[in-house]
């Protein structure tokens, strides 16, 4: 029989109460139950870094997690990053610098360098390739990726001073 548990979890800032299998992920739990599609599944295996999102601020595979391990957390998925339906600087900077192709793992490559530039806003080329060294890119070369988040951060900068 399954086990089945309550859990109370706050995800882009709207508080969810479900009963979950002990055994749901993470993901499926953001993707089936609260059809928050934007997280991918890639590999189920902490690999790809396609399902990456924050929990409590810090980013997390959520095909590694369960959804139990989320009762009374705060996660952000990648559609929390627009403002007010509009790109927010990091999601434009893809945009515009051609971060991305198939999209594939864009979410979760967003979500990674959402905490790290929050982290590291004086970041140089090197510390950015370093903190995406846990998410693969069939498409980019990552040439793109990596001048979006320098292209971010610079901005990011800007409207700060
Ligand atoms: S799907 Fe989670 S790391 Fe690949
Ligand atoms: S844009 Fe296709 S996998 Fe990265």
């Amino acid at each position: 029989m399954a086990d089945i548990r309550a859990i109370n979890v706050s995800v882009n800032g709207r508080a969810y109460t479900r009963e979950v299998e002990t055994r749901l992920t993470l993901v499926d739990f953001l993707r089936h139950e609260l059809n928050l599609t934007g997280t991918h599944v890639g590999c189920e295996h902490g690999v790809c870094g396609a399902c990456t999102v924050l929990v409590d601020g810090a980013s997390a595979r959520a095909c590694l997690m369960l959804a139990v391990q989320c009762d009374g957390r705060e996660v952000a998925t990648v559609e929390s990053l627009a403002e007010d339906g509009r790109l927010n600087p990091l999601q434009q900077a893809f945009q515009d610098h051609h971060g991305l192709q198939c999209g594939f793992c864009t979410p979760g490559i967003l979500m990674t360098l959402t905490e790290f530039l929050r982290d590291h806003p004086d970041a140089n080329e090197v510390e950015v390739r370093e903190a995406l060294t846990g998410h693969i890119c069939r498409c980019t070369g990552y040439q793109g990726i990596v001048d979006a988040a320098l292209a971010a951060a610079k901005r990011v900068r800007g409207s700060r001073s």
